[in-house]
């Protein structure tokens, strides 16, 4: 164990959860891993090969020679991303392969830091499930289409809503019912349901939950 302050935030695609994070890590000076970033990254260094993100081998070899130097956030925030990383996420080896690191980041957070702040999916259940604080982010599907819609074009990409819902659905199915790690709240994990906040009300709410969790961790 170390002496690091960890907070979890895991929750759906589109739900807010990385925004929330980023601003949770900025506010308490922690470090900040976007864990679903390593999936996107080995998904898309599957598809770089003209690979199949379902096929174990390709997958797992792509996690244990992963090189997140490799990608610009651009390559990673697409949507093709982010169907491959949900892909590769249903494979136990390719989980295995990134455990350790993200486990290490949250104990000995880079740069000094006092605490960690990491979101996706099983960082409350599986990859810190002692963090003393957990929050499980969730939002309406009309309302997350409607947020990566805004998104995307913000972006430039051409958006077809049917396609967004649709990916976003299968996601969901996929994330919610794989055997390894499934997308689901921790125990002690407190629930969020951001359809009908803003990010400053979220931040707000939250920004709240971990002072207290880290108060009451310190004493
Ligand atoms: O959070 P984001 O949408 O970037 O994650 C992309 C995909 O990576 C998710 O749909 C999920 O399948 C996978 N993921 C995961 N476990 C995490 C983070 C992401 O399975 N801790």
């Amino acid at each position: 164990m170390s002496g690091s302050i960890i907070v979890a935030i895991d929750g759906s695609a589109a739900s807010g959860k990385g925004t929330l994070a980023k601003r949770i890590a900025a506010h308490f000076d922690f470090a900040y891993l976007d864990s679903g970033s390593l999936y996107r990254a080995i998904g898309v260094a599957v598809l770089r090969k003209s690979g199949d993100p379902t096929n174990e081998a390709q997958a797992v070899s792509a996690a244990k020679n992963l090189d997140i130097t490799q990608f610009t956030p651009e390559d990673l925030r697409t949507e093709a991303a982010g169907v491959a990383a949900s892909q590769v996420a249903a494979i136990p080896a390719v989980r295995a392969a990134i455990l350790q690191f993200q486990r290490d980041f949250a104990h000995t957070p880079p740069h000094g830091k006092k605490g960690a702040v990491l979101d996706g999916r099983d960082i409350g259940t599986v990859v810190c499930p002692h963090a003393p604080a957990k929050i499980f982010v969730s939002a309406s599907l009309d309302v997350r289409v409607a947020r990566r819609i805004k998104e995307l074009r913000a972006k430039g990409e051409l958006v077809i809503e049917a396609r967004v819902r649709a990916d976003l659905e299968a996601r969901d199915v996929r994330d919610s019912s794989r055997a390894v790690a499934p997308m689901k709240p921790a125990e002690d994990a407190w629930q969020l349901d951001t359809s009908a906040l803003d990010a400053d009300q979220v931040f707000d709410l939250s920004k709240n939950f971990v002072a207290e969790k880290i108060a009451k961790a310190a004493v």
